[in-house]
């Protein structure tokens, strides 16, 4: 897969449809538009770094070219991944800055072929898989990007599979060497990699899988075939790993970074492989949180040889996005992928389905913890009804936010000389804390000295008592004054 060249011609694309998205000014005269021009369809489109609004459905006019090597496919479904939400926040670098379509995978059926296309026929159900622009109704890829999807599977499942079975599979068997015997830890286990990664250890005899999780995931881990859950946000995951295997782990996967990636690697026994493959500490909240990301900068594992060395250990970094050059690795991987589902070893978990109109709520739903599984976005019209109820939502929160918006700026116009009567009094009150505290330091160095000075007389005072009422004594720089040794009062 040239993933390279496919970019480019998605890029394209969306620069076709943004000029034909441009206000049309045409004379009354003009004949009418060709099929091609008339041509429409709905897209996701990143409008900006940010909230959940600020992706947003769009309509595109103007059919998408298609070139040599290339396929269109009407899109049935989308896959959400964790990658769309760092996106959404500017922090996947595996996508163009905003106005773009997300989308790393979707399944449809092939609408069209391009010249030199052999292996793809009109009709056939395809999965796509590309590093972005596949949240929309009609996609344009080329045809080395798809995969036929085999008999039984549903457009639900195939949108579920490319991004996170190709991602598991790879991490265990390519990197980890995985096999009999063995014990894995997977974090986030009850998600899509999760899930995944799941299965395909159970795919090997007696593989042990420790899988983090929430807590009320913890049922459908072990339906899953998880062997120990562990809840990380109650339980320290390193102790609960260490009392059933005091010797660690074989195969760590740390899709976490920051300080998890140390404990993975510390948490290997010998010969033992850490594969990292993501960075989800560094979203926390539903906007960027620059403390979060510091944080995970400040916490970033580094090692030197030579401790890999004498830990006999082995540190991997996994990246599907940067794979995208790799069309044979990626194709044979899939059918490998393919052939396990169709043994029935592998199935793909679906979370929920969305409509594209609810994008949002999709996108929360995974940023809240709350899915067990893959969550899928489906290309069918929303009924009216649900679409009814979605608009009094969006009105109520409309509102809501309005309300709020007042609020503040009554609170911000309204008592203006009150307000800046109370900052007044504020200042005042604190020149006046300042101002003592000032003070109150200044008593103490002075009783400090005074304490000190004490001592030193006292200690002066040992040896020279005979001194006593002459005045100023002098002894290994101790001063005592006059007046002290006058008064006796050491
Ligand atoms: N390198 C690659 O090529 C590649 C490819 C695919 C995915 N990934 C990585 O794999 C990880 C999982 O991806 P996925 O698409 O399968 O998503 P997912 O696991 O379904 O993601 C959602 C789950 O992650 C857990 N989580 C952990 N930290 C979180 C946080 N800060 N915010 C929200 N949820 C958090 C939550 O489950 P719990 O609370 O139950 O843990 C949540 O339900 C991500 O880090 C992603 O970047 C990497």
């Amino acid at each position: 897969m040239s993933g390279e060249d496919a970019a480019p011609a998605q890029q394209q694309n969306a620069v076709d449809q943004k000029q034909e998205t441009k206000p049309a000014e045409e004379p009354k005269s003009e004949p009418a538009k060709t099929e091609a021009e008339a041509f429409t369809y709905r897209a996701l489109v990143l409008t900006g770094y940010g909230g959940y609004d600020k992706v947003k459905l769009q309509v595109k006019k103007g059919k998408p070219a298609l070139k040599a090597g290339e396929v269109q496919v009407r899109v049935k479904t989308c896959g959400l991944n964790f990658a769309d939400l760092m996106a959404r926040q500017g922090l996947y670098d595996r996508m163009p800055s905003p106005p773009v379509t997300p989308g790393m995978e979707c399944a449809g059926v092939v609408e069209a072929v391009g010249e030199e296309v052999t292996d793809r026929k009109v009709g056939d159900r395809v999965m796509v898989l590309n590093r972005f622009g596949l949240w929309q109704e009609v996609v344009v890829s080329l045809a080395d990007h798809t995969f036929l999807i085999p008999d039984g599977m549903s457009f639900e499942e195939a949108a579920a599979f490319p991004v996170n079975y190709i991602t598991a599979y790879m991490m265990l068997f390519d990197f980890g060497h995985l096999r009999p015997n063995q014990n894995v830890l997977i974090h986030a286990a009850a998600g899509g990699v999760g899930t995944a990664a799941t299965q395909l250890c159970k795919t090997v005899n007696d593989v042990t899988v420790f899988g983090t999780a929430s807590a009320p995931k913890h049922e459908a881990l072990t339906e899953a075939g998880v062997t120990h859950p562990i809840d990380y946000r109650s339980k320290d995951y390193v102790e609960e790993v260490r009392k059933i295997s005091p010797k660690g782990c074989d195969i760590v996967l740390d899709p976490l970074g920051g300080s998890d990636t140390h404990k993975g690697y510390n948490l290997l026994k010998p010969m033992g492989k850490l594969i990292t493959y993501g960075a989800s500490n560094m979203l926390a909240g539903q906007k960027k949180n620059l403390i979060a990301v510091a944080k995970n900068w400040y916490h970033q594992f580094s090692i030197h040889t030579l401790s890999l060395i004498q830990g006999n250990k082995s540190v991997c970094g996994y990246h599907l996005g940067y794979l995208d050059g790799e069309t044979e690795l990626i194709t044979q991987t899939m059918n490998t992928l393919l052939d396990l589902y169709k043994q029935g070893k592998v199935k793909p978990r679906i979370d929920s389905t969305w409509h594209l109109e609810q994008v949002g709520d999709a996108m929360r739903k995974m940023q809240e913890r709350n899915n067990v599984g893959k969550i899928i976005l489906t290309t069918e019209p929303m009924p009216e009804e649900e679409k009814k109820e979605e608009t009094k939502k969006e009105d109520k929160k409309r509102t809501r936010r309005k309300k709020t918006r007042r609020r503040t700026t009554r609170r911000r116009t309204m008592p203006r000389k009150r307000r800046k009567r109370k900052m007044r009094k504020r200042r005042r009150k604190r020149r006046r804390r300042r101002r003592r505290r000032k003070r109150r330091k200044r008593r103490r160095k002075r009783r400090r000295s005074l304490r000190k000075r004490r001592n030193e007389g006292l200690w002066v005072v040992e040896f020279l008592s005979w001194e006593r009422g002459r005045g100023l004594v002098w002894c290994g720089g101790g001063r005592v004054h006059f007046l002290e040794v006058m008064y006796g009062i050491f």
